[in-house]
């Protein structure tokens, strides 16, 4: 545990920047531990949580995202209910946060159209499988075909997995800060609305 306070520490002002700073070096560092949070979706009886990769951020209208395959299960969840919670945990720095979300689906728009150009050779490979992910499989399998397995598209070809493509959209509603210390831990809620965030401390 560090011994030393970060500045932060009694201030919710400062929680709040040290959130957005946390979330902005998630996107940006592949090795970060916010790059690849848990996001959590589900309707009344079923709820699910899955690694993903932190695909953008817009601190002005307080919004994350991520790619994802339209045909996944996590989508059928999002149509039913619209919310989500992502789970971020950085063990250096000893921050927790839960950050509840509406969610919006884009799919062949304009937004996924200037995405699916900037995806690299290699990661639009996850969106060329034939059958949707998630179903069952008689054989071990990637779901690829040898070729797409071992590399062997141009990035022409890879144009058809475009179809599978989709970009989750969470629009922030309320962000649970939780940091571990030595000397007592912090815990914080931020509440974002369109003009402004209510701050509170809670119990840890
Ligand atoms: C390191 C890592 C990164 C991942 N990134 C993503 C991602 O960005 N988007 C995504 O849909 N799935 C991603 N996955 C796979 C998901 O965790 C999950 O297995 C998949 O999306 C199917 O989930 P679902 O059946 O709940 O839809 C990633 C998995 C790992 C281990």
């Amino acid at each position: 545990m560090q011994n030393s306070k970060p500045d932060y520490y009694n201030n919710l002002d400062k929680t709040y920047i040290k959130i957005w700073d946390l979330l902005e070096v998630g996107l940006a560092k592949r090795d970060a531990p916010f790059h690849i949070p848990i996001f959590i979706s589900g309707n009344d009886s079923n709820f699910e949580g899955r690694i993903i990769v932190l695909r953008g951020l817009d601190k002005e209208n307080k919004t994350l995202s991520f790619h994802s395959d339209i045909r996944s299960n996590k989508i059928k969840f999002l149509k039913s209910n619209p919310k989500g919670s992502f789970l971020f945990y950085d063990k250096e720095e000893k921050v927790q946060l839960r950050i509840s979300c509406n969610i919006k689906i884009h799919y062949q728009n304009d937004k996924t159209k200037k995405s699916w150009k900037k995806t690299s050779h290699m990661s639009r490979q996850c969106y060329l499988g034939e059958v949707a992910p998630g179903l069952d499989s008689s054989k071990p399998s990637s779901g690829l075909s040898d070729e797409v397995d071992n590399s062997k598209y141009t990035i022409e070809e890879s144009e058809v997995g475009y179809k599978n493509f989709c970009i989750i959209e969470a629009f922030i509603l309320s962000v649970e800060w939780l940091y571990l210390a030595a000397k007592g831990h912090r815990r914080a809620k931020f509440f974002l609305k369109n003009n402004h965030v209510d701050k509170k401390w809670l119990i840890p």
